[in-house]
């Protein structure tokens, strides 16, 4: 299989382990595992105090997929496969569900596996541009007038990374509506989904047609990405079949310890969503502060959804124009890593700034003396 360079995990994996501050995570400031122990119930403790370590079922422990069908309206443990992190469940959807031929449309910019995957695959991708001008919103009309008869399926990220952007439910159910009537399958990548900053929680794609997936994971919302526990959630069971006939070939089964620490972050999800919220939206206060007195610097649009904003350096600015340039200049005076926008392959204008990691405060000071006083 041949398939492009990822191009945000090779610049991740230059920076973010050399680094003093990731100013540009996705996920949410992991939990530790006192903190999540000490959430455990009676029987997830027993649980994970008697855990063996052999193989696992290989669609996921039924408690576990029965527990992340709780996030739906009408999904139960059958319609749930577990895999390793959502990045596997993006792999082998993408790469059992599409073929040479096929188009399928995808936001962007956006989480490269996204489309990659389906290029590899052989599909035609149609990038579905979203434009910092229009505030990044989804544009519902545009998006239909790009399917054809060869459009197999339609990928939206909502909340959305790295713009924030959340589509209204009216947008929402509006494009799931078209995509039912067109017999194309909607993949809500909802990774993002319970940290919206206004608006509610979307109904999940999963919910909304009997041929929609979801994709869900335990690294941003729930705050542990280090477990690596992702799932698809779709009612037709034919894609979780040709899933998990790839899988057998990737990661065969989960990490047993994993699915019982997911297990217990689940079941525990009202304090774990909560403390996520909390972190995220004390950051972007200060974000928005931030950039409020610095809009000599930066555009903002501020995120309405998930765990990242994506600012833009204002043309001519103190921070100057070429963001490759100014993450370069800013990680070597100061360590803090901030992610261009070449590494969606979009423009040179735009970077990434994480709202979940504890360090954003001290983060920011760096890059606010890095940039120096206003005019
Ligand atoms: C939109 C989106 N989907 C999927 C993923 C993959 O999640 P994970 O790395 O936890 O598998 C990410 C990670 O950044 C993401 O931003």
């Amino acid at each position: 299989m041949r398939i492009a360079d990822f191009a945000l995990e090779r610049y991740f994996a230059k920076w973010e382990f050399a680094v003093e501050h990731v100013a540009c995570a996705s996920d949410v400031e992991g939990w530790s595992m006192a903190e999540l122990l000490a959430l455990a119930d009676d029987e997830t403790r027993s649980m994970w105090d008697g855990l063996r370590l052999g193989y696992t079922e290989s669609t996921g422990h039924p408690f576990l997929r029965a527990e992340i069908a709780t996030l739906y309206d009408g999904i139960t443990a059958d319609d749930v496969m577990v895999f390793a992190g959502a990045e596997e469940a993006i792999f082998c959807l993408m790469s059992t569900s599409l073929q040479e031929g096929n188009h399928v449309v995808v936001t962007w910019p956006g989480y490269q596996s996204l489309y990659e995957v389906a290029r590899a695959a052989g599909a035609k991708v149609g990038l579905h541009l979203l434009r910092g001008e229009d505030r990044w919103s989804l544009d519902v009309d545009r998006l239909m007038r790009s399917l054809h008869d060869e459009t197999r399926m339609v990928v939206v990220n909502a909340p959305h990374q790295p713009t924030g952007v959340l589509p209204t439910e009216a947008e929402w159910r509006r494009l799931a509506g078209e995509c039912r009537t067109r017999g194309i399958r909607l993949v809500g990548d909802e990774v993002y989904r319970f940290l919206e900053h206004d608006g509610a929680t979307l109904p999940a794609a999963a919910d909304l047609d009997d041929r929609a997936v979801s994709i869900g994971v335990m690294s941003k919302t729930f705050a542990m990405a280090g477990l690596r526990i992702g799932w698809l959630a779709t009612r037709d069971h034919a894609v979780l079949d040709r899933c998990a006939r790839l899988k057998d070939y990737t990661t065969i089964c989960s990490s047993a310890p994993s699915e019982v620490l997911a297990l217990i972050g689940l079941r525990a999800r009202d304090r774990v969503i909560e403390r996520s919220r909390e972190i995220v939206a004390s950051n972007l206060a200060l974000l928005d502060d931030f950039f409020a007195r610095r809009a000599d610097a930066f555009t903002w649009v501020r995120p309405r959804g998930g765990s990242t904003g994506f600012p833009r350096l204002v043309t001519g600015g103190p921070a100057g124009t070429s963001a490759d340039a100014f993450a370069a200049r800013l990680v070597d005076a100061t360590g803090v890593l901030v992610l261009p926008s070449s590494t969606f392959g979009f423009d040179d204008a735009h970077f990434r700034i994480g709202l979940g990691r504890t360090d954003l405060p001290a983060a920011l000071e760096k890059l606010e003396a890095f940039v120096g006083p206003s005019a």
